[in-house]
């Protein structure tokens, strides 16, 4: 069927604007309009969509979800080989390099292009008639892995390249996908979180984000993509590169077509330079240096390339290097020192994370005096012992780490290290479950670390919300015995606070309100800031709406912690592993942090007034006793407030299909839960069908 006009002309309408507002905010990081405008445009593209599917094309904004995952990666041949780059480490070297290029091409100076060499992963995105076509991974540099599912989900990738004019046939553009610090530490804090094993530097988390089956997972972490080269018509074009077609005359300079990539929408590096001669390479070495630590990513050193494309056609490549680059890089970030001490870090959940002390070392431009040494796994797999000479490693402000230890200058009286029975700053008991790598201390808000950590996370911005209240503050509160609970924070008043330090009058006033305003919250919310281990925002979700009240969740733990020591384990926790996602960890967690904290939860709606709005159950409402499951995005309805509308009529939403399941709710690239509800003969309805039985 075809699409009424006005609907198609709308969606080209939608699309473009979009398009426009990505390349603002994601590559130019300029953005001109406020993000609830964005969704509310994005919102209205996906319902169009959703009504006439035909309107729906491959380059669409709204096509950047990861889709169902697949079992497995296929190959893609390259259409250019991807080269690797030759290296050089000192001066002498860069200088040998500058005078083979030039005598290779009779001149007696060059002009280069000057990159930072980014520290991710190589990819290579090709365009048909400016469309994405394919995405790959560098692989052995004649053949990689096609990633293209998972690149599509970059907002910095252009679907499809700007600009009016007819696009180019074919080009092959090659850049770095790579994590910025902000993304990895973010990636780090939610590993521990979860208890999972957090990545070990920002390369190879960007390295396992692209390697992902499961699309979706790559859409979740906070990549970022920059262009640095292309080849146009790339299956028989000249080894080099050339470019163009559309903007004018072919560019002549590796310059020229970074400035091209640039007006097709690619994000291309602000540092790059075109720089003269060797000294002008030295000089710009020096000052990436100098700014390297304000970059916010990781880089490993710079690269030079030949400006000129015909000089690099006439230099060649040898043995998979072009000899018009080089990559000189920065001397290692690594020094080697001795372990004086480990000792335990006590988080917000009790967990004992074990920090090496250091002698004092001056690394990467700053003295570094302890490493992170993650878990108990770590210290026993690299075989860290105290008094050991080791290898650290920094990189940017990057927590430092350990790398390996040096067995052979290893001294006699190097020891193992011991854990400890009792919590390094409550003296509490400390004990080490079974499954769980790190011991934790059991004396729960007690510890005047756990009281700090949860007191933290209770106020910050997606738990409840308070603002002021930062870790300094927090840090006199605690030790002046003011906050004892996250509950006490409700019975500050402007006096109280006003006598602690950096705070007058007219702060501390503020504070109270702010705090008087975070009275009123959600349940999900609610739930989220108590912290309990491993329920981060998702869990907290989907527990507040399959339990609706307080009292129904506390009950649940409490017949729950009964079943804790059954024999098999579906006879554990049956309750709270009633609700999706919760398995039978999680479960116990949860359970043992509702019944021992019971006191402290209580007070917070019984004496400090925290309240939530029930959320409105129609009485005898349509869809009372009928079970629903949401599968694929629906169109201009997060699945929240599908779950909402659906629970506020009377059903239930739960996350798996069975004989049980009145509906299956489907919306755009649903997967194996629609298969599944034909196999069972479940029936499906769309966004409309829902809303019929509704009405
Ligand atoms: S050019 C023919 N430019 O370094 C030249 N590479 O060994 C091929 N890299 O993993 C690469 N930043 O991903 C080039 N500005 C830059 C780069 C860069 C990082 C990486 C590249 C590859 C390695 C080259």
């Amino acid at each position: 069927m075809k699409a009424p006009a006005l609907a198609s002309r709308r969606a080209a309408e939608l699309r473009e604007q979009l398009r426009e507002h990505d390349h603002r905010y994601y590559v130019l990081d300029d953005p001109k309009i406020p993000d609830a405008q964005y969704d509310r445009l994005f919102a209205e593209l996906l319902r169009l969509e959703a009504e006439h599917p035909e309107l729906l094309t491959a380059d669409s904004p709204t096509q950047r979800v990861g889709g169902a995952p697949r079992p497995e990666f296929k190959a893609i041949r390259h259409g250019q080989p991807m080269l690797s780059l030759r290296k050089c480490n000192d001066e002498e070297e860069l200088r040998d390099f500058d005078r083979r290029v030039r005598e290779a091409l009779g001149r007696d100076a060059v002009e280069y292009t000057a990159e930072p060499k980014l520290d991710g992963l190589a990819v290579s995105l090709t365009y048909e008639a400016g469309v994405l076509a394919r995405a790959a991974t560098r692989g052995d540099g004649e053949t990689g892995e096609d990633i293209t599912d998972n690149l599509r989900t970059l907002r910095s990738v252009p679907l499809r390249l700007r600009g009016d004019g007819k696009p180019p046939r074919r080009i092959e553009v090659r850049g770095e996908v790579y994590l910025p610090w902000a993304g990895f530490r973010k990636m780090v804090k939610d590993a521990e979180a979860k208890g999972d094993k957090p990545p070990v530097n920002p390369r190879n988390a960007a390295a396992g984000s692209v390697r992902q089956l499961d699309a979706r997972i790559t859409a979740s972490r906070p990549l970022a993509f920059t262009a640095y080269g292309a080849y146009l018509d790339s299956d028989r074009g000249p080894p080099t590169q050339a470019l163009g077609g559309r903007h004018g005359p072919l560019p002549q300079l590796g310059s020229g077509v970074l400035e091209q990539l640039r007006e097709w929408g690619f994000p291309v590096s602000a540092l790059i330079e075109t720089v003269k001669g060797v000294d002008g390479c030295l000089k710009y070495f020096e000052r990436i240096g100098r700014k390297r630590e304000k970059l916010g990513f990781d880089i490993d050193g710079v690269v030079f390339k030949l400006d000129s494309l015909a000089g690099r056609e006439e230099l060649g490549a040898v043995s998979r290097e072009p000899r018009w680059a080089v990559a000189y890089k920065f001397a290692a970030e690594e020094a080697e020192t001795v372990v004086q001490n480990i000792e335990f870090q006590v988080s917000r959940t009790g967990a004992l994370n074990p920090v090496a002390r250091l002698k004092p070392v001056f690394v990467g431009g700053a003295t570094v005096s302890n490493a992170t040494l993650h878990n108990l796994d770590e210290v026993e797999r690299k075989d860290v012992r105290i008094g050991d000479h080791a290898i650290i490693r920094r990189a940017g402000d990057v927590i430092p780490e350990l790398v390996r230890v040096l067995p052979a200058k290893r001294p006699r009286d190097a020891h193992k290290l011991v854990i400890p029975r009792k919590c390094p700053v409550c003296g509490g008991k400390v004990e080490r479950e079974e499954g769980e790598i790190n011991p934790r201390c059991t004396n729960g808000l007690s510890c005047r670390a756990q009281l700090h950590g949860a007191l933290l996370h209770f106020v910050s911005r997606r738990a409840m919300d308070i603002d002021g209240l930062g870790d300094k503050l927090l840090e006199q509160l605690v030790v002046q015995g003011l906050v004892k609970s996250p509950a006490d924070i409700y019975q500050l008043d402007a006096a109280k606070l006003a006598d602690l330090e950096r705070m007058g009058e007219k702060s501390a006033q503020n504070l109270v309100d702010a705090i008087a305003a975070s009275r009123n919250t959600t349940f999900a919310r609610f739930l989220y800031a108590l912290g309990m281990p491993d329920a981060g925002e998702a869990t907290a979700r989907e527990l507040a709406r399959h339990f609706g009240t307080l009292d129904a969740l506390v009950a649940a733990a409490r017949d729950d912690a009964r079943t804790g020591d059954a024999e098999k384990d579906k006879d554990r926790y049956p309750k709270l592993r009633a609700v999706p996602d919760v398995g039978p960890v999680v479960a116990a967690h949860i359970c043992h942090f509702l019944n021992q904290n019971a006191g402290a939860i209580r007070k917070l709606v019984e004496d400090a007034g925290v309240n939530w709005q029930a959320p409105k159950v129609i009485a005898g409402g349509a869809l009372e006793g009928r079970t629903f499951v949401l599968t694929g995005t629906l169109p201009g309805m997060s699945r929240d407030e599908a779950s909402a509308l659906i629970e506020a009529h009377g059903g239930k939403v739960t996350s798996s299909v069975s004989k049980q399941t009145s509906f299956v709710v489907a919306g755009a690239e649903a997967g194996s839960k629609l298969a599944r509800a034909g196999k069972l003969g479940v029936p499906v309805l769309d966004l409309q069908g829902l809303r019929k039985l509704l009405e």
